[in-house]
């Protein structure tokens, strides 16, 4: 391997750098019109009156499309495991379809105009009275009525080993400690933008989304046409992290507003759109219980956790999934539990329950630690299981040793003196921190084209989509090395519905999925070749084709038809169930901080950052870093900052912009420092295991220990705010 692994530039970067790469609102089509959107504000009801005089009134407006006058739109479909496409409901809500509102923020109205200014006014004039219904909003209130989650195919609601509760009682040192985060708002650079384009029955949507496939398939069914009627371009993603992972309101709404007025429609959310209409984090409570020995041998494990979905949607957020896999324990107990809200559902983000579940579990191992005397390294290391705990599945991969040694010795852990508030700096309390970042590894079905031309160039077709995290530039260098031609010979096509299927940029899955399928594809090609050549003779593909008179070979891996799909999903469930039996699979590493915290204002300050991670082989050093990273830096947000609230009587969010909701900013962030064990996974294609999610787990619990390092407070309530230190 000669490509794969080097720190090469994005093939897209200079195309974003410089403005030329065109975004989903940025499609100035003939006669485009602007969409602007009206959003309930009760929680549950029905709506007596809309009153939209004064909005068709204002000029430019083209239409003001409600549940009075809308075109129909079929609901969406229920969740089947047979087809997958139906995951990607964001909410089961049809809006403008009835009078009926279900959650605060729910689109109400559509307003369709020349400009999006006149958009935005008229939108402003609208007047609505509503019934309310009685509603349920409040988290905390709601809380002592959750009911243990259902099994889903991938995951048990509640899974033990031994009695964990009795081992608990009878442990010498326990620590039984609760946690809570707040809900949290996606905020990518790139708002959610639709532009739609309805010709005949056909529509064309550029749809800022992680996932043109299945946005196709949910189209096609929501407007009762053809999926081959739709085609969805997502070239360019600003951005998505699990937000643009489902079909929200905006999506459907353009699409809708195009079919009303027979125009071409763009739709961008204003920030305050996105906080109101896509799904963020669940708010938890969390429960981590532990008991040891004096020595520190892990008797037993509880990790309970409550969080939320929706009687119209919602996902069942996996908090407890590192717990089933990071410490060995005679006794386990894992349970999730969930109550239901009306409000917007909640939905992935980044490395849903992972990032979240290391919280509370890594803050819990370190106050062990404290208790026991112990150095949490120590501790962990005391702990780390040969054999999946839970089960005693083999672990396919398992490197947290080798990245504690190397992360202890990089970051100089061994500086650090246990007391808390032993370490100062002038006013600053200084303190060490560190936690373990676990996620999940995976890989779907894909289908890819590769075909190699006589001039030696090779074209890779894959209709996944790139939202920053450089999945062009990733495959580009696995073609390259599989064929062996160099990087700059090979051009991949992605971002269009009309390309191979791709499954969607989720679950640290792409790079996997797509991999897999695109060596296999290499391979029939290389195959072919040398077919060629024993008939014609030649040396080197350009030869080899040239001598054959053959402008081009091409091979493809799955199949686009119906039929394919279906088994192309039927194998990807196969090969996963018969995979998960045999083995542990995750992306892992180590997270090491250093904070300042001001001894009399209680300012905290994050002063360095130092990751060893896991990741099987590096693709590319660059760009798995800037994945890495940028993962670092949503859990600092997510530690110390980072809150939607909820107004706990009207569930309407109070803080739906980034003036009032504080996403980090370079200030807040110190230098990071990000460095891999780049050894391969057996298990997985070329070795690799997902970099996408990584990052953010262990962050949030490395900050937490090393706060209570520096200062000796425990705060178990994300985010960590200077009057929670004080
Ligand atoms: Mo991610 S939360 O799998 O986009």
């Amino acid at each position: 391997m000669t490509v794969v692994g080097a720190p090469i530039d994005r093939v897209d970067g200079k195309a974003k750098t410089t403005g030329a790469a065109r975004f989903a609102a940025e499609y100035a089509l003939p006669g485009l019109a602007h969409a602007a959107l009206v959003y309930a504000n009760i929680a549950r009801g029905r709506i007596t009156a809309l009153d939209t005089t004064a909005a068709r009134a204002v000029p430019g407006v083209l239409a003001v499309l409600t549940h009075q006058n809308s075109p129909t739109v079929k609901p969406a479909p229920k969740v089947s495991m047979l087809n997958l496409s139906t995951l990607v409901s964001g909410t089961q809500v049809n809006y403008l379809q009835t009078d009926e509102v279900h959650f605060d923020g729910q689109p109400i109205a559509v307003v369709v105009a020349e400009t999006s200014a006149s958009a935005k006014e008229a939108a402003s004039l609208i007047r609505t009275e509503y019934a309310a219904m009685e509603s349920t909003v409040d988290f905390a209130a709601a809380e002592p009525d959750a009911k243990v989650q259902p099994n889903n195919p991938l995951m048990r609601g509640e899974e033990k080993k031994g009695d964990a509760e009795k081992a608990l009682s009878e442990a010498d040192v326990t620590v039984d400690l609760r946690f809570t985060t707040p809900p949290h708002a996606h905020n990518a650079l790139e708002p959610h933008s639709t532009t739609a384009v309805w010709e005949g029955d056909h529509l064309t949507v550029y749809d800022a989304t992680q996932s043109i496939d299945w946005v196709r398939s949910h189209l096609a069914v929501r407007f009762a046409v053809p999926t081959g009627n739709v085609r969805v371009l997502a070239p360019f993603v600003g951005g998505g992290f699990g937000g643009k992972g489902s079909v929200w309101a905006g999506t459907l709404l353009a699409a809708l507003a195009a079919r009303a007025t027979g125009r071409p429609v763009r739709l961008m959310l204003t920030r305050e759109g996105v906080y109101r209409t896509v799904g963020g984090r669940t708010a938890s409570t969390q429960r981590v219980a532990l008991g040891a020995d004096r020595d520190g041998k892990l008797r037993a494990l509880i990790h309970a956790s409550v969080a939320r979905t929706g009687r119209v949607g919602g996902m069942p957020e996996q908090i407890t999934s590192q717990s089933r896999h990071l410490y060995d324990a005679e006794h386990i107990l894992v349970r999730q539990s969930l109550v239901e809200l009306d409000l917007l559902p909640n939905t992935f983000m980044r490395a849903p329950g992972e990032s979240i579940g290391t919280f509370a579990v890594e803050a819990a191992i370190d106050e062990l630690a404290a208790e026991l005397g112990m150095d949490p390294i120590a501790l962990r290391m005391r702990n780390e299981p040969a054999v999946n705990p839970m089960d005693g599945k083999k672990f396919a991969h398992r490197m947290l040793r080798e990245a504690y040694t190397l992360g202890a010795e990089k970051f100089g852990w061994h500086e650090r003196t246990p007391e808390p508030g032993s370490m100062r700096d002038g006013r600053w309390l200084v303190g060490m921190g560190v936690a373990s970042a676990y996620h999940p590894a995976n890989r779907f079905a894909a289908n890819v084209t590769v075909r190699l031309s006589a001039d030696g160039t090779v074209l890779v077709r894959c209709g996944f989509q790139e939202m920053g995290m450089g999945g062009a530039t990733a495959q580009a260098q696995i073609a390259a090395d599989a064929l062996g031609v160099p990087f700059e010979a090979v051009r991949v096509e992605y971002g269009d519905s009309e390309l191979p299927m791709s499954p969607g940029a989720g679950g640290s899955m792409q790079t996997a999925s797509i991999a897999n399928s695109l060596l296999e594809a290499c391979e029939k090609v290389k195959h072919s070749v040398q077919a060629l050549a024993k008939r014609t003779g030649g040396e080197g593909y350009e030869d080899i084709l040239r001598r054959a008179n053959v402008p081009h070979i091409e091979a493809a891996v799955g199949s686009d038809t119906r039929f394919g799909r279906i088994a192309g999903q039927a194998r990807f469930m196969t090969n996963f169930l018969l995979e998960q039996r045999r083995w542990v699979k995750a992306a892992a590493g180590v997270q090491f901080c250093e904070v300042r915290v001001d001894r009399d204002t209680g300012e905290i300050r994050v002063s360095r950052w130092l990751g060893v991670f896991d990741i099987g082989t590096v693709i590319n050093h660059k760009m798995a870093s800037s994945q890495l990273r940028g993962g670092i830096v949503m859990g600092l947000g997510m530690a110390l900052s980072e809150e939607t609230l909820i107004d706990p009587r009207t569930g309407r969010i109070m803080n739906p912009s980034l003036a009032e909701y504080h996403v980090p900013v370079h200030a807040d962030i110190p230098p990071i420092d990000v460095s891999f064990l780049d050894d391969p996974d057996p298990t997985m294609p070329l070795g690799l295991l997902g970099a996408g999610e990584l990052g953010i787990t262990g962050v949030a619990a490395a900050v937490a220990n090393a706060i209570h390092h520096a200062t000796g407070n425990r705060v178990r309530e994300l985010p960590i705010t200077l009057d929670k230190v004080l």
